[in-house]
């Protein structure tokens, strides 16, 4: 596990790649890794693939955590990546389940990478209260915050965020809403399952999550279930 920008604990191939910065980076690096570049914008991606990164995160301003603020959605940023770029694209934000998977497959990515939907899972070491909570919650249960410090975020919708939303439209600063979003008390809540006491950065596809599973299981159905879906959506194309 790691702590990314708010504090919280993430898995860390998750937040691996948000750290490292648009340097050149060679794919001979030594330890023989692939890096990829979370972006959410073409131009950023241009860049990263020309510096030499093996591939792209294309983030959608669905997803939890960071979206870039051009507010543009995984649905077209994934085809406007993979037509603007030779590198493997690999799709961001909203992804839970299978027809997520297929869905992102059929407009050329060549993966995906989710991190809400594993906050749901067995493994992952958070308070069983926040994932109960997030099967509970919906799909409209987030907000975009902090896109007046240009930090924007997008979290779950608690008291916590709905503070830090009143603070930013009376104009509150800096000074007023780093201690509502503090990387010690995201990390409190996370671990004493107390989910209105610091913003919880997930993403829209909380609406998708019905059930803690194990990574394994949660993996085995998505593949199965983007199967079936594949195979119904061709034998519709091909039979009329
Ligand atoms: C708990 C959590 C913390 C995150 N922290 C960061 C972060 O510090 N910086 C960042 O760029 N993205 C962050 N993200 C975004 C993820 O790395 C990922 O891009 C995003 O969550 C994928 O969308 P999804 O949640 O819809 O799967 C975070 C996501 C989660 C769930």
């Amino acid at each position: 596990m790691a702590l990314g920008i708010f504090g919280q604990l993430v898995p860390l191939p998750v937040i691996a790649f948000i750290f490292i910065w648009l340097i050149p980076m060679p794919s001979e690096i030594a330890i023989g890794v692939k890096l990829f570049h979370k972006v959410g914008a073409v131009r950023h991606a241009l860049h990263a693939a020309k510096v030499g990164y093996d591939g792209v995160y294309a983030a959608g301003i669905e997803e939890g955590g960071h979206p870039l603020d051009d507010d543009v959605t995984t649905m077209v940023l994934t085809p406007r990546m993979k037509e603007s770029l030779s590198i493997p694209v690999v799709a961001v934000g909203g992804i839970a389940n299978g027809r997520n998977l297929a869905a992102a497959l059929v407009l050329g990515a060549d993966g995906v990478m989710m991190a809400s939907r594993f906050m749901a899972t067995k493994e992952c070491e958070i308070h069983d209260n926040i994932k109960q909570e997030l099967v509970k919650r919906q799909e409209q249960d987030t907000a975009l915050i902090c896109k007046s410090i240009h930090l924007q975020g997008r979290a779950l919708r608690n008291e916590t965020v709905e503070c830090v939303l009143e603070t930013e439209a009376r104009g509150g600063g800096l000074e007023e809403i780093i201690p509502l979003i503090s990387g010690e008390k995201c990390r409190n809540a996370w671990q004493t399952g107390d989910v209105d006491a610091a913003p919880m950065m997930v993403g829209q596809s909380i609406g998708l999550i019905h059930s803690v599973p194990t990574c394994a299981e949660l993996l085995e159905t998505m593949m199965a279930e983007a199967e079936e879906r594949l195979q119904a959506v061709n034998a519709r194309i091909i039979n009329g």
